[in-house]
């Protein structure tokens, strides 16, 4: 996957269409950030890619706690979700298919299972088309990763 600082505002603008939200939601033009923390340097993950990554976390939020309270959200939290064994969160309803998986959380299946949850693990309980923009992920996954 190519790691570039470059956002992409056509793939904001189709998301937003196919999703009918505002585009002031989405907006790639994230004016909170001084230019000089704009470079992505080494690993410190890129300001601006976290700020876009948790504007975009609104798909996810009505299902998902980010914090490790099962709460009586319908999605199990998905704090620590990267690098967590699948269908490990306690208190959390899967389905016999995501239960029937066995693999971790990375970074790579996440992609995968964002891009279209439904083709990763036929049979999820996931109500979630998924997110066909590769560069929405990155950043929807690098915030993920701050959870
Ligand atoms: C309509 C509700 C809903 C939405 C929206 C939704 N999810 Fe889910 N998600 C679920 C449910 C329900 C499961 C459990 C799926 C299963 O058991 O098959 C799940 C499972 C997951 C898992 C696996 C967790 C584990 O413990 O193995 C991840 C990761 C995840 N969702 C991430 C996301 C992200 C990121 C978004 C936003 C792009 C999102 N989901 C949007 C309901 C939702």
């Amino acid at each position: 996957m190519k790691f570039s600082g470059n956002t992409r505002p056509i793939a904001a603008g189709a998301l937003c269409a196919a999703l009918l939200c505002g585009t002031a939601a989405l907006s790639f033009a994230d004016q909170d950030v001084p230019p000089e923390q704009d470079a992505a340097a080494g690993e410190t993950p890129d300001p601006r890619l976290l700020a876009q990554g948790k504007r975009l976390y609104i798909l996810c939020q009505a299902c998902h706690a980010t914090e490790a309270d099962p709460g009586d959200k319908i999605g199990p939290h998905l704090a620590g979700i990267v690098n967590r064994p699948v269908a490990s969160a306690e208190g959390s309803v899967y389905s016999d298919a995501l239960r029937a998986e066995d693999f971790v959380w990375s970074e790579e299946n996440l992609d995968l299972w964002l891009r279209r949850p439904a083709e990763m693990v036929p049979g999820t309980s996931m109500s979630f088309a998924g997110l066909p923009g590769e560069e929405l992920r990155r950043a929807l996954i690098a915030y993920l990763n701050t959870l």
